[in-house]
């Protein structure tokens, strides 16, 4: 129901009459007094004038499923939201609703995590209000060797967004990290539930510094406060987000990967660069040369020797 009395609010920036809401809704005015009561205890400014009716004269920086949906561009991502104060991992709770047959799209945010992660069993920190923690479900028909293509479409898909939102200019370190200035702002995560020959569903995480201050962050990470001076409207930024990934998504479905590498390619840091890779038993170093369809980052030993690497952390020498 509030989502409904919020896109009735939102439809003119100028009064709507308690009885026009209450009629057009099929509620009584002192439920709808009641709704606007609770609205305004989670953060939504709302004037009441006698004979007016109500005005929304601000909404608040959370990620109400309202505040996401009302003009989102898109057809399928973040057409379904699901919100949580807290949660211990939005993937967790994408992945069982995956399982459950939660269609694609989906959307699952939260605006704290006890048990967020990252790649390589390290923890993500998500301070509450601040950031966007967010997993989405995908239902490709892809190999699972294809998958990592859907953590480089979304690494460009949050890029171009940022760049769109705040006209901040960010980078990739492969494979999926989102760097400003040598400082990170956004850690990608996918998880599969796959056989051998076919992905069933993939979710796919992302967590970006927002609103954080440098005080809350640690030395090597950024936000988008840190960048641009001022607070950003995560919601916003989380419907450009969803716009870039719908299309990059069923472009690289019906097209293949080409076009989404290609991108991928204009914002790495890592191609060109020495780097070194710690494997199980041994070390890896050379020169980053490429990345192929399947996303594997293409290392040029000092042998001469092209060597594949499909997962793991590098570090950039020079
Ligand atoms: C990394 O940099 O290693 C990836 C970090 C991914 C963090 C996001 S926050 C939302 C989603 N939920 C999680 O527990 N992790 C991802």
């Amino acid at each position: 129901m509030h989502e409904r009395i919020l896109a009735c609010l939102k439809s003119t920036r100028d009064y709507v009459s308690g009885e026009e809401i209450s009629n057009s809704l099929k509620i009584s005015r002192q439920a709808l007094w009641k709704h606007i009561h609770q609205l305004k205890d989670a953060g939504y400014d709302i004037v009441a004038v006698p004979h007016l009716g109500y005005k929304l004269i601000s909404s608040p920086d959370r990620l109400f499923v309202q505040e996401v949906t009302h003009g989102l561009e898109t057809k399928v991502f973040g057409r379904r939201v699901y919100f949580f104060e807290n949660v211990s991992s939005t993937m967790d709770i994408a992945m069982q609703r995956a399982m459950e047959g939660e269609p694609e799209g989906a959307l699952i945010l939260a605006e704290t995590q006890t048990k967020g992660r990252g790649r390589m069993g390290r923890a993500w920190i998500s301070q509450r209000h601040k950031g966007i923690y967010a997993s989405f479900i995908v239902r490709p028909k892809i190999l699972p060797t294809q998958a990592p293509v859907l953590t480089l479409l979304t690494a460009v898909s949050i890029c171009e967004a940022v760049y769109e939102y705040c006209s901040v200019q960010t980078t990739i370190k492969w494979p999926n990290d989102i760097f400003i200035g040598g400082k990170k702002l956004c850690g990608i995560l996918t998880e599969l539930e796959a056989e051998s020959d076919q992905v069933h569903c993939a979710v796919i995480g992302f967590g970006i510094n927002v609103n954080n201050e440098k005080k809350s962050l640690v030395p090597v990470a950024t936000s988008l406060f840190e960048e641009t001076g001022h607070v950003v409207n995560r919601a916003a930024l989380l419907q450009i987000i969803m716009r870039h990934l719908e299309t990059k998504y069923f472009s690289f479905l019906k097209y293949g990967p080409n076009q989404i590498i290609e991108k991928w390619r204009q914002y790495s840091i890592t191609l060109g660069c020495r780097v070194k890779v710690s494997l199980h038993k041994s070390h890896l170093e050379g020169q980053a040369v490429d990345i192929d369809d399947d996303g594997a980052l293409l290392i040029r030993k000092d042998n001469g020797l092209i060597q594949r690497l499909t997962a793991g952390d590098i570090i950039h020498c020079r």
